[in-house]
């Protein structure tokens, strides 16, 4: 099976899908834990998270959560952005359920329909890859505090819209994430890709 880095179904360039791929692969070979993703969309990076875990033979899984009814309305927090409520609503959770079933993936990931609000409290960890790409403030801050205390020891968090200092499309995606991680152990690398768009959240120690 090859599942290319190819940005024919998700929204993410292929620089960054290629980092979450890596990325993916190598904390699916430790076996420490889950994968979750917040904000699936059309399943674009949902499958790549889902290979990795069956290219390492795990007995883990990837849970995708989303709404799938639209972006909810940004907040103040979210001034300038350029996302307007009810983007991405041209997609669903069967969409990503015949996507992962076409592709013989589907044992390695469950689908979570519902606002992160509602699904979050149940997704206990311990995760050792969560993939955050959900735009707006109030949403990342949501999972960073579900989260980081959910996190596997060697766990990672990919965050994606957080640079993109050019444009400022999404200026509460980084003021969530600092706020989070104030007084934490946890630091940001920026990872690349169009207009340094994902970042790896990893511990000092
Ligand atoms: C940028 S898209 C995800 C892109 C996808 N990861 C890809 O690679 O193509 C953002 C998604 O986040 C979801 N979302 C945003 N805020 C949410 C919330 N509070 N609860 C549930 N879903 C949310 C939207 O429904 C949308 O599908």
């Amino acid at each position: 099976m090859d599942i290319s880095c190819s940005t024919g179904i998700s929204v993410n360039d292929e620089v960054r899908l290629q980092y979450l791929a890596d990325i993916a692969d190598r904390q699916a070979a430790k076996h420490e834990g889950d994968f979750m993703e917040c904000g699936v969309y059309k399943g674009g990076t949902a499958l790549l998270m889902a290979y990795a875990l069956f290219r390492n033979k795990s007995s883990n899984v990837v849970h995708l959560l989303d709404a799938w009814e639209g972006m909810p309305s940004p907040g103040t927090e979210d001034a300038g952005t350029t996302i307007p409520a009810k983007f991405f609503s041209d997609s669903s959770e069967k969409e990503v359920k015949r996507l992962l079933k076409n592709h013989g993936l589907h044992s390695y990931a469950n689908t979570r329909k519902g606002w992160f609000k509602d699904t979050l409290p149940k997704m206990r960890g311990p995760f050792s890859l969560v993939h955050i790409d959900c735009d707006l403030y109030a949403a990342v801050h949501e999972c960073l505090s579900h989260i980081l205390p959910r996190m596997s020891p060697g766990g990672l968090i990919v965050i994606d819209d957080y640079g993109d200092t050019d444009c400022r499309r999404f200026p509460g995606v980084q003021r969530a994430t600092a706020e989070s991680i104030a007084d934490t152990d946890w630091v940001v690398t920026p990872l690349g890709g169009l207009r340094d768009q994902s970042i790896l959240l990893s511990r000092t120690k």
